[in-house]
């Protein structure tokens, strides 16, 4: 699941932003929005490039953070390597890289007829997002996360990606690796964790976000990490708390609810960790009477907030289990410029799948979250 984050906020924002009234469900029924990005530069670009799987240690990947708005990492398809940056995303299932090469183009792209190990499928792949379709066809090829090679790998060769909207164009990341279960891949192939699952070649099936708040070119201390095969204890305090998955597809908890000085905010019972998501996103109404609660105020014609960045806000309470996630204003305000964007956006997910709540990237910075493919959890503490 995409989220733009708008980050024009009101007068500069202009006509790059999205529109919300362009946002359809999926046939899934979820909603896929693009991820805002600011342009790139030649000197970003090649900053980028050194980002290559062959420099990772074994089960960590190193991911970027673009001024809070997105994160991703390299992976490599092909033999010898092709790699390319993706977004490493809980909230979808599919590997998907582009393929076709436009001239000034920043992304890198995939060449089947460069990899030895290549095989042709053709089957037709197609995501419907509000703003279009990515769409291309199936290949089958080795892909390699994190150090670990996956054979005959079948996953999408992209050769339309209007549907992200035009911040994907000056987008740094290429493509997608969704980090769902395979009940949502299209084309009926495992998802790519459980494909590398299977191979045997970790000692658990278990991966695991560290999400910073640095941009790593200026910052490489704060980099942060996608640990595949187990979880980093230097970048989390104390236990985990363990909660069962609801549902296998996405990384789908209980909520037990959600609150601000004590006073409930929303009814829905369902929430799911998506890193593929920036903010906080949960049924509009909901966020419209949390959003009256903090002191934010609608940014016309988006479904994003402004909140006066020193304002003295109440904790947003998220309840999962018997514990109590806290939210901070320092927690759920994105600062920009001078200005701070309230980290919550409302989108309607429509039943079965909705409605729910997702808990994005503003989350998962604060808490550390585990993703264990085999115990069917989600574990859960504070990150450091
Ligand atoms: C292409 O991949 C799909 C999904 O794995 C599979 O069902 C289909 O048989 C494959 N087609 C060819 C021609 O290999
Ligand atoms: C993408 O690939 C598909 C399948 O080969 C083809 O039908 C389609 O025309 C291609 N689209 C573009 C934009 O090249
Ligand atoms: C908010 O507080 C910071 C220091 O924490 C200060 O630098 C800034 O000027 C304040 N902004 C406003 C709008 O009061």
């Amino acid at each position: 699941m995409k989220l733009s984050l708008a980050l024009c906020v009101s007068a500069v924002c202009g006509a790059s932003a999205f529109s919300p009234a362009d946002m359809k469900p999926g046939p899934d029924g979820l909603v896929r929005l693009p991820l805002a990005k600011d342009p790139l530069t030649m000197a970003r670009l090649k900053s980028q490039s050194r980002n290559g799987v062959s420099v990772s240690q074994q089960g960590t990947i190193v991911i970027d953070d673009y001024e809070n708005a997105q994160y991703y990492g390299p992976i490599s398809v092909g033999t010898p390597p092709q790699t390319l940056n993706v977004i490493y995303d809980t909230g979808s299932a599919n590997l998907w890289v582009p393929n076709i090469h436009h001239l000034l183009s920043p992304h890198k792209t995939y060449n089947h007829d460069k990899s030895s190990t290549y095989k042709p499928n053709g089957t037709i792949f197609d995501i419907e997002y509000g703003s279009g379709p990515v769409s291309g066809f199936f290949s089958e090829d080795t892909f390699n996360m994190g150090g670990y090679d996956v054979k005959d790998y079948t996953f999408a060769e992209v050769n339309n990606t209007k549907g992200l909207g035009p911040a994907y164009s000056i987008g740094k990341f290429d493509g997608i690796c969704g980090m769902g279960w395979s009940q949502i891949t299209q084309g009926g192939e495992p998802s790519p964790f459980q494909a590398l699952a299977n191979t045997k070649q970790l000692p658990k099936n278990v991966f695991a976000f560290y999400l910073g708040t640095a941009s790593s070119p200026v910052a490489p201390e704060a980099n942060s990490e996608l640990v595949i095969g187990g979880s980093d204890p230097n970048h989390y305090t104390g236990e985990f708390t363990y909660e069962p998955l609801t549902k296998d597809g996405y990384w789908q908890i209980a909520l037990g609810g959600l609150e601000v000085g004590g006073a409930s905010m929303t009814t829905v019972t369902k929430a799911i960790v998506d890193s593929g998501t920036s903010l906080l996103a949960g049924p509009p109404d909901d966020v419209k009477k949390i959003a009256e609660a903090v002191g934010a105020k609608k940014i016309p014609f988006l479904p994003e907030y402004t909140i006066d960045c020193n304002a003295s806000a109440p904790d947003i309470d998220v309840k999962i289990g018997a514990n109590t996630y806290t939210l901070t204003i320092k927690d759920y305000v994105i600062e920009d410029a001078g200005e701070c964007i309230f980290a919550m956006t409302g989108i309607d997910v429509p039943a079965p799948a909705g409605p729910l709540w997702i808990l994005g990237d503003v989350f998962m910075r604060k808490y550390y979250v585990e993703f264990d493919l085999d115990n069917n959890r989600l574990g859960f503490a504070p990150s450091k």
